[in-house]
């Protein structure tokens, strides 16, 4: 099977959330959750790439390992920060007993982003609050006013999903502030990997809440509240909970924060996906850097990175589309981008043998349905009277797609073999709509 090429795959072994992502003396520095030595996740320490645009990853050596008595299994998911020229990575150490576990959050210090020193005073935060049980973990950490804020996912004691968070002068020392969200209940029983950043004057807090009811359509996916945070009353007032990517490979999304600019990443699997690359000898991935925005009635935007549009190499077509379009291509890396405005739009992928997915936008509903073990789909309500813009990445057996500027985003992983026919019909309300189709590389 083709290895991706333009998003982060592991060398060799498991990969899982995306963790420290921070832009440090020049280079943005990706983490992630890394077992090289398994396709599972049993031995898990933190993976690192670095890039200078995003798009070409170089490979760093594992930057913390599971061998200390407080993370000896494993050093889960966490975030860095920069103070004084140093990079601080704050993560959350895990210890299986007989009946559960233990998580901690602990520091570990670099001078160079390469090399790290777990701090002699580990854990910095031992115990969770008196209010959350021991599913206490993900610290993401944000600075705010020359003070840096920790957010750390978890389960209060009657199994509801919440995030608390701690302030810190140093990062050597947390005072804990109380609770940012929480759940009644209806929304997991336990919520990982929380995000607080800020987008154009707004407050994001983006979690992934595990545990999810039958009337979800998923057990795990991700998503977001958007609200004013009162720093010194210690209140994240909030709009309504909604889902960040309807796909069905995406989960513990984080932020990295450069500058006003911010880029998220999330792995590309749930915990139930089943990454067929196995028999190559890795497993999973993270998805396309997506740039955040807020849209004027409140949303959450994702929209692929600018900087993606370098790997255009090849343009396969490129034609006035309002009716219908056809074409055959090698299974490649590819990107599609339809824009105009239109009614209704119905994609349909098919590979050599049968076809593999379909995406609709019809009446108020986008549907996504894959031919996976079975074939399932997903649905969203959708808001606009036409589609404006639909761009999907293709990256041999991933597939992401934006609509209207990113506010309906799907990421799944597909598996095609050798060819790709691509099927559009489309009912649209201008004559200048236009689909282009380029081949991608490096
Ligand atoms: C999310 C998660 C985190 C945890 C990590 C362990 O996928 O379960 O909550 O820190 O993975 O690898």
């Amino acid at each position: 099977m083709n290895k991706p090429i333009f998003h982060i795959t592991p060398e060799s072994g498991w990969m899982n959330d995306p963790n420290g992502l921070v832009e440090y003396k020049g280079a943005y520095h990706v983490f992630y959750q890394a077992d090289p030595e398994h396709l599972v996740n049993e031995k898990i320490g933190w993976g690192h790439k670095i890039s200078y645009d995003l798009l070409h990853w170089e490979e760093c050596p594992q930057a913390l390992f599971p061998n200390e008595c407080y993370d000896r299994d494993g050093c889960f998911t966490g975030s860095a920060v920069i103070k004084d020229d140093k990079m601080y990575l704050l993560y959350t150490g895990h210890v299986n007993q007989e009946n559960g576990y233990i998580e901690t959050q602990n520091l570990a210090v670099s001078e160079d982003g390469i090399h790290f020193e777990k701090y002699e005073g580990n854990p910095v935060i031992e115990n969770p609050p008196i209010d959350t049980t021991m599913r206490f973990r993900d610290p993401k950490i944000w600075e705010q006013n020359g003070k840096y804020y920790v957010a750390i996912g978890g389960e209060s004691k009657d199994k509801c999903g919440k995030v608390v968070y701690y302030v810190s002068n140093d990062l050597y020392n947390y005072t804990y502030c109380g609770k940012l969200a929480d759940s009644d209940g209806s929304l997991g029983n336990m919520w990982e990997c929380p995000n607080f950043t800020r987008v154009e004057n707004t407050d994001v807090l983006i979690f992934s809440p595990k545990g999810l009811g039958k009337e979800f359509p998923v057990s795990f996916e991700s998503g977001y509240m958007l609200g004013t945070m009162d720093y010194e009353n210690k209140k994240f007032e909030h709009d309504a909970y909604r889902t960040l990517d309807y796909g069905f490979d995406f989960y513990a999304p984080q932020v990295m924060e450069c500058g006003t600019r911010k880029i998220l990443f999330a792995w590309f699997a749930i915990p139930d996906s089943i990454g067929k690359e196995m028999k190559d000898g890795w497993r999973h991935l993270l998805t396309l850097p997506r740039e955040l925005k807020v849209s004027s009635d409140h949303h959450l935007l994702m929209t692929p990175i600018k900087e993606l549009e370098k790997l255009r190499t090849k343009t396969l077509d490129t034609t006035l589309l309002n009716k219908s379009w056809e074409r055959k291509v090698k299974n490649q890396p590819l990107e599609l981008l339809i824009t105009g405005q239109y009614k209704e739009v119905c994609l349909k992928i098919e590979d050599e043998n049968e076809q593999i997915l379909e995406l609709a936008v019809k009446k108020g509903n986008i549907t996504l349905k894959q031919k996976r073990e079975e074939w399932q789909q997903r649905t969203c309500s959708y808001q606009e009277k036409n589609m404006w813009k639909m761009q999907i990445y293709m990256d041999y057996n991933t597939f992401e797609v934006f609509i209207n500027d990113g506010k309906y985003v799907f990421s799944s992983r597909i598996y095609p073999n050798e060819t790709l026919r691509f099927m559009i019909d489309v009912t649209s309300s201008d004559k200048d709509g236009r689909l282009e189709m380029y081949s991608l590389s490096l």
